[in-house]
Parts: C-alpha cells; structure tokens; sequence
C-alpha cells in the first residue's frame, strides 16, 4: 500500500544557502514554492528523482545541538541516490570538505560519500552496487544507468528501543527487512528496512536521550510515505495499532494526506498525489 518514500522535511535556518547547496552544488531542481495564507515564503519544493522531493520550510531557528549526534534519539541523516558519486566526491573534495577526492565503500556493498548541509544536517549519497542487499531486495530490475541524483536513498533514525520500532515500519508499515549490520566491536548497528526499490528507511541502535525540541527549529520536521490510498492505508495501519494524528484530509494542493508517529515521536505524513497537484506536474520537469 506504500508505494516509496515521497519527501523528507526540514527547516532551514537561511533558504538562500540551503538552495545554493542543495540545487547549486548537489544538483536538486527546485520545482515550485508554497506560501502562507499572509502572502510569506513557506516551503520550496525541490525535486531529488522521480516522485521524490525534498521540502525546505523557510524561518528555522538554530537551537538544537550540533545536527548529528550518535545518542540522540530521532534524526539522524538522510542520504540522496545517485549515479554520478565521483562528480560530488570531486565537487566536495575541491571545496574541502572531504579528505580524499572518492567514494567510500560501505559496510552494506555500496559506495558512499558524506558531507553535511549548511545547517549541519549529515547528507550521506549513495551510488548502488548490484552485489548489495539493497539491489537484491529489489522487485524489478534496477536501472544503474540513469544519470545524475536518482531519489531518495533513505532516511536513517536513531532509536531507544529496536523492537518497537521494528513492530512500527515492519510489522505495521510492512517495510521488509532487508539487512542488519554489526559494528566494529560485533554490537549490532543498524536495520535496514525497504520502503520501495532503491529506497529505506534505516534505523540505529543506541538512541539514549532526547533533545528538547521547539516546532521552530531547524532540522528535520517530517518523513513522507507516499500511498495509493491513503484512508485504506490509515484503516490498516490503525488495525495494527499505529497512532493516527491526523485523518485524511485534501490539501490545499490537492493531495490527500494523514499524519501517523513512530515510537520514538518521528512524524510520518501519508500523501497520495493527485494528478493535478504541483507534485505530479514537477514529475514531468526534468
Ligand atoms: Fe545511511
Ligand atoms: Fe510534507
């Protein structure tokens, strides 16, 4: 019923750097803004690959603690698919911000590379490897040759209690898990569960603490599923027990969306896309 992941959310602190480095440097399109009912900026949509999107809410205040923390329950990175790694390994590397102008090979099989955003936030880029769990998981045959920023890798949370939120993006959501990593010392590190081909939700153990949060700070805000049906998406997951927030409802951009939370207070929006909506015409901006 969940189709992939259709946007992650985050406030910035300053949109003029945050476009520069999202869209000038990494290569995302943005494809159109949404304003508040006063006539203010709001959000600027951003186009990562096809049905993917990044949502970039203006007015964010830098409160929090340094964007990434190991301990820290909730967050932890988000990670952008694409075929053109050694492009961005050279475009970091001549900025300084990386030590070695390559890709990394990751614990998983597939190569990476990290940098941060202006706000501090990680951004991990993944380019796939056939060999990986994650190609192997997928459904239908995975095209490497598509150029430049492909989609949303995934969106990694660090969390207190794994069994909890297995029950709440396995067993509820009905992601499968694909892969589960140990670390150096043989502790166990991560989950990897697939939302769609190409696309995961990554959870951490060793979330230990919470950080205050205010509704205006910078930093992630939300994670979108997108669904066919959203109210038969809402009954399901509600029968299994998830915590619905928010009914479905039509938005002012004709989408349909509801509002459900993972066990550690992640927000989750479900969206199913209308036709006529600025996200299905962006689908056609390449
Ligand atoms: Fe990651
Ligand atoms: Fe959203």
């Amino acid at each position: 019923m969940i189709k992939g992941i259709g946007h992650n959310a985050m406030r910035v602190t300053d949109m003029e750097k945050a476009l520069e480095f999202y869209c000038g440097i990494v290569g995302m399109k943005k494809v159109f803004d949404i304003h508040q009912e006063d006539g203010r900026p709001w959000i600027e949509y951003l186009k990562v690959g096809e049905g993917a999107f990044f949502e970039l809410f203006y007015d964010g205040v830098k409160r929090r603690e340094p964007a990434y923390h190991a301990k820290r329950i909730g967050y932890h990175h988000w990670c952008v698919s694409t075929n053109d790694l050694e492009r961005l390994a050279q475009e970091s590397y001549s900025r300084g911000w990386i030590s070695e102008p390559k890709p990394g090979l990751g614990r998983d099989g597939n190569w990476n590379l990290w940098i941060h955003d202006p706000d501090g936030n990680a951004l991990e880029f993944v380019k796939y490897s056939p060999e990986s769990p994650h190609m192997k998981s997928n459904a239908a045959p995975y095209d490497y040759d598509r150029k430049g920023l492909t989609g949303i890798g995934h969106v990694a949370f660090t969390v207190s209690d794994m069994d909890a939120s297995l029950n709440f993006y396995r067993d509820i959501l009905g992601f499968k898990l694909i892969c589960s990593l140990d670390n150096e010392s043989g502790e166990p590190w991560l989950n990897y569960l697939r939302v769609s081909d190409g696309s995961y939700i990554e959870l951490f153990y060793g979330g230990q603490y919470k950080a205050k949060c205010e509704r205006d700070d910078a930093g992630f805000m939300h994670l979108c599923l997108e669904c066919d049906d959203v109210p038969a998406t809402v009954a399901d997951i509600r029968g299994k027990g998830a915590p619905i927030d928010n009914e479905p409802k039509q938005g002012k951009d004709l989408n349909t969306q509801a509002w459900t939370h993972d066990p550690d207070g992640n927000k989750v929006e479900l969206m199913s896309i209308h036709p006529d909506s600025p996200q299905a015409k962006a689908s056609m901006v390449v």
